[in-house]
């Protein structure tokens, strides 16, 4: 069932943590909210919970209105950032408890509690109460909990933001896997960019109780809109023009040629440091300007190189190259090269 998000609206007195958020999310996608702290990710989450009742806006799954369904009849699987398990029951008596509040039979609650445990590789700790469990094996059992009485949809909140990074890793690749084969639609909460690129199928950027934009990470990555969800997803040069009679877009005294039928409608460009190329001082053409070597840091797989044209020796344009063996020295003399396919327009 497909979940569609009309016109949510919510204020907290004077504040709106939601102005107007529209949303589809098709049935079995990985959906990850991504924004800077307090842009209304948790707040929209828990209005889809019913946790939190909106002012104005419609939320369906398929032709169920959600509005009129309390939180407790949606069942929808949630998991909280915080350890949100009961302290004084096991593993296996937290994963039951929802099964239990459901009405299920024993035994089908032992088979399925017992199926829960060996998804999430933790059937040797059945008994074990939370405080003997480490972070990770605790979000694995509130995963497990969250999606033993089979929701129809499951919603986390920064599940994983309590956990040292190697864990974070390793549940990141747990989650999603688990989620392909149970094949659930589901919600993810993260301020973590990598976290929502590595995961989501679709990346909803929130800033400011708006959606800034949504697409598929390698769409928000390659085509974003706007210079916050550029500089939010990856690192992004953006580039000052001047705007000539023509309409073409100036920088450092030369026009620059843009791709296809693309118009500089704004005074920012930007274009992501793997795409800029370095070329030998000399080298002429479009979109080619003089330059000099500012900096250069060994990354290992990557060398990031700052040069700044030497018409606009204020700009410096962050490269990024593979390896060592082309990296230049700081203060050489080069030629940087900004593909017209490459540079983006940016509200
Ligand atoms: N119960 C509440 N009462 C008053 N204001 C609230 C309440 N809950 C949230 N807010 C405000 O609404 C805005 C959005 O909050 P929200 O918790 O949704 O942000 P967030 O994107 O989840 O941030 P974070 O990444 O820090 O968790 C914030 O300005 C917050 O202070
Ligand atoms: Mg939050």
């Amino acid at each position: 069932m497909d979940l569609s998000i009309r016109g949510i609206v919510k204020r907290f007195g004077p504040l709106t943590a939601l102005d107007s958020v529209s949303l589809d999310v098709p049935h079995g996608t990985f959906v990850c909210f991504l924004g800077p702290s307090g842009c209304g990710k948790t707040t929209l989450l828990r209005v889809i919970a019913g946790l939190e009742l909106a002012d104005a806006g419609e939320i369906r799954l398929g032709e169920r209105d959600l509005s009129r369904t309390p939180a407790r009849d949606r069942n929808f699987g949630v998991v909280f950032q915080s350890y949100s398990l009961f302290p004084n029951m096991s593993a296996a008596k937290n994963i039951a408890y929802g099964l239990e509040c459901r009405g299920w039979s024993k035994p089908a609650i032992a088979e399925r509690v017992e199926a829960m445990l060996k998804l999430i590789q933790l059937a040797d700790h059945a008994h074990k109460l939370p405080a003997q469990l480490s972070g990770g094996q605790q979000q694995r059992v509130a995963l497990a909990r969250a999606i033993a009485p089979d929701p129809s949809l499951l919603l986390l909140d920064e599940p994983l933001s309590a956990l040292d990074a190697k864990v974070r890793e390793e549940l990141r690749t747990e989650i999603r896997a688990l989620q392909r084969r149970l094949g659930i639609t589901t919600i993810m909460v993260t301020h973590d960019q990598e976290e929502a690129m590595s995961m989501a199928d679709l990346v909803i950027v929130m800033n400011g109780g708006r959606i800034e934009q949504a697409g598929r990470p390698v769409d928000l990555y390659a085509a974003p809109q706007t210079t916050f969800v550029a500089n939010f997803m990856g690192r992004m040069n953006l580039i000052s023009v001047n705007i000539a009679a023509d309409g073409r877009p100036v920088f450092a005294g030369m026009p620059l040629t843009l791709a296809g039928t693309a118009q500089a409608t704004t005074r920012t460009l930007g274009i992501r440091p793997e795409a800029v190329w370095l070329l030998p001082a000399g080298a002429e053409g479009d979109n080619i300007f003089p330059a000099t070597v500012r900096e250069v840091v060994f990354l290992g797989n990557i060398t990031r190189v700052a040069a700044s044209p030497d018409a606009a020796p204020d700009t410096r344009l962050a490269i990024e190259l593979h390896g060592a063996a082309t990296a230049p020295a700081i203060g050489d003399a080069v030629a940087v090269a900004l593909p017209a396919a490459a540079l983006r327009v940016l509200t």
